[in-house]
């Protein structure tokens, strides 16, 4: 992961978000509720939910198993409809776009790094990572092999032709956050991206991701139950029963000298930021 590849070749397509009309913020929501079901089986997941994300952030979600963590950052990925208030993704409100605005919102500007992965089991590791390219109508040759580089860089340079069912849970979670990353998308949203991961990948993932976000023009969110990555979050937002109930500094202090470090950091952001 520390060994930087050469800069590829810029792959450019229409993004459709004027990031500095954004104004610092990536997702904003006020008063979001959301219930499954109906009548006697509905079940409330989200109680009235007020969160901001800027961008630049990596803000971390925690809580315990069912308090709508999942359900959060899908309404915030713009994959599931929220039932009241407001949400607005990348300045746009998911609810007052068309579905064909929304996919295309999504498929340009959205990374999701999903709980069960959600790989295709057809499709080769570059393959599955290259989806994103692919919808956004990057040439394929092209789409593959920048999912190659992407690859690279979690550790995976080796496993590229691999099918799923061929790779461990931890490889395959490496090749579902490759498939997050490499439409260089605006928001990247992760539903426990290190659950199957050993500390040192686990690690390496998230130098990874941070330093996605030190890019100005994006940010994460990441879902996590593992306190050994908590050091790599802006902010920690502690979420109980369909509600935000705090929202925390978090420890990581090396923004600032990250960002001129000219390092590692630099060379993946000016990776992405192509
Ligand atoms: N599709 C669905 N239909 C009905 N209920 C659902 C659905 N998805 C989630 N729920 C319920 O909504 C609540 C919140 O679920 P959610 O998946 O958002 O929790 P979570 O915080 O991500 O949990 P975990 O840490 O276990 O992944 C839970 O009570 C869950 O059972
Ligand atoms: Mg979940």
């Amino acid at each position: 992961m520390t060994t930087l590849l050469a800069q590829p070749d810029a792959i450019t397509f229409d993004r459709r978000v004027d990031t500095a009309a954004l104004r610092g913020i990536a997702v904003r929501c006020v008063g979001v509720t959301k219930t499954y079901g109906s009548g006697q089986s509905a079940v409330m997941a989200l109680r009235g939910i007020d969160l901001e994300v800027k961008t630049g952030e990596l803000l971390m979600l925690v809580g315990p198993s069912g308090c709508g963590k999942t359900t959060l950052i899908s309404i915030i990925a713009g994959i599931l409809d929220y039932d009241q208030g407001e949400c607005a993704v990348l300045g746009q409100d998911p609810k007052r776009m068309s579905a064909r605005e929304l996919t295309r919102l999504r498929g340009a500007n959205v990374g999701f790094v999903f709980q069960a992965y959600n790989l295709i089991p057809t499709l080769n590791a570059a393959e599955n990572s290259a989806i994103p390219l692919l919808l956004n109508g990057v040439p394929r040759a092209k789409a593959v092999k920048r999912a190659r580089e992407m690859l690279g860089r979690v550790g995976l340079a080796d496993r590229w032709k691999s099918l799923p069912a061929q790779l461990s849970g931890g490889q395959q979670q490496r090749v579902a956050i490759t498939r997050a990353l490499v439409h260089e998308p605006r928001l990247i949203v992760c539903d426990e991206p290190t659950a199957a991961l050993d500390h040192e990948t686990g690690g390496r993932v998230m130098e990874l991701l941070r330093a996605v976000a030190l890019d100005e023009g994006r940010a994460l969110v990441i879902v996590t139950h593992d306190p050994r990555i908590f050091g790599f979050a802006d902010r920690i937002a502690k979420m109980d029963d369909g509600r935000i109930t705090s929202i925390n500094e978090g420890r990581h202090e090396d923004r600032s000298t990250a960002r001129g470090a000219g390092g590692t950091s630099d060379g993946l952001t000016g990776l992405l930021s192509k």
